[in-house]
């Protein structure tokens, strides 16, 4: 009975996995809309061919099964041509069958295509081994905009992801917007994304690139035109120096210690390149490339003892006392 509730359970939990922040089947994006209507097709084609084989083989053992009841006779006489027309129909079925999903390939194929011919929105994704560098081009200067582990896209426009890799291939997806595209290194990629419903999603590294490739993930912000424009502002703007003299404190271990060997935070004497631009890091959903969700003990707990969370990160553990981990988690959490 167990087994059975179990079995009859399965299919429902799948398709219920299907529906949500993260799933191809709920598509937020114009190529996303595409492909989940060429994977209906292909599964309406499938479904159907693979339907009828099953009635033919049920039918077949249950004609066979009452032929041996009888006199064991053949059934079928290969000179009345029922066996030739059902073989004809059977083969124009295939054909039939092929051809959709061969022109509903097409199509889609050329669906998507067309969004390369648009103005777009210029994003720069570079994959990392486990994190994901994001920098979009500033409309008022030209220059880049760098964040990293959250990308926003204005809906009911186009943004065109370039996208490159620092160390292995790994492979960009975000199921709810788009189809996926290898991040290979030495080549540049590109990927069309045309959001149609505000929202938050998430993104995962599709292609395994060693021990934290599960850990490889992002936040996806979908924005109204007006909110993404007021948030690549408030990215573009340097970080503000704090009034709380705790937080200052830790303004001083972050921004002159160990951490800014490899983090960036702009406006301060933090420059370093290796690992993600930190200078509004408080206004993302998660850390360590969403791993964990946001909060000041998540910084703090990530800061001295990454290894523990993310085995085999690139971050090494930074030995503060609890003090200047707290001070150093609360400067971060306030960079916003
Ligand atoms: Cu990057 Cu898997």
């Amino acid at each position: 009975m167990r087994l059975h509730l179990t079995v009859s359970l399965a299919p429902a939990l799948s398709l219920a996995a299907c529906v949500g922040h993260q799933s191809a089947l709920a598509p937020a994006g114009e190529q996303a809309s595409t492909i989940a209507s060429l994977f209906w097709l292909m599964m309406a084609v499938c479904g159907f061919m693979y339907l009828l084989v099953l009635a033919f083989l049920v039918a077949g053992l249950w004609r066979s099964r009452r032929r041996t009841d009888a006199d064991g006779a053949p059934e079928i006489d290969p000179a009345d041509g029922a066996l030739t027309r059902t073989l004809l129909i059977w083969a124009g079925l295939v054909v039939a069958g092929l051809t959709l999903l061969v022109t509903g390939s097409f199509l889609a194929d050329r669906r998507i295509a067309q969004a390369r011919q648009r103005q777009a929105l210029e994003v720069r994704v570079t994959g990392h081994q486990w994190w994901w560098r994001i920098q979009y081009r500033d409309p008022a200067t030209g220059g880049w905009i760098e964040t990293a582990n959250e990308l926003h896209l204005p809906a009911d426009r186009t943004t065109r992801v370039t996208l490159g890799s620092a160390d292995v291939v790994h492979s960009f997806w975000v199921p709810n917007v788009a189809q996926k595209l290898d991040v290979v290194p030495g080549l540049r990629n590109v990927i069309d994304l045309s959001p149609t419903r505000t929202g938050w999603f998430r993104g995962q590294c599709a292609e395994f690139c060693g021990a934290q490739h599960a850990h490889m993930a992002f936040d996806v912000k979908i924005d109204t035109p007006a909110e993404f424009d007021r948030w690549l502002a408030a990215q573009a703007r340097s970080a503000s120096s704090p009034a709380d003299p705790i937080a200052a404190r830790g303004m001083a271990i972050v921004t002159t210690g160990t951490c800014a060997m490899c983090h960036a935070v702009r406006g301060t004497r933090a420059v370093g390149k290796p690992g993600p631009d930190l200078t509004h890091i408080g206004s993302r959903r998660s850390i360590a490339a969403g791993t964990l969700a946001m909060s000041r003990g998540a910084l703090q707990g990530w800061i001295v003892q990454p290894q523990a969370v993310k085995p085999g990160t690139m971050m090494p553990p930074i030995p503060l006392s609890p003090v200047d981990a707290d001070a150093a988690s609360r400067y971060l959490a306030g960079l916003r």
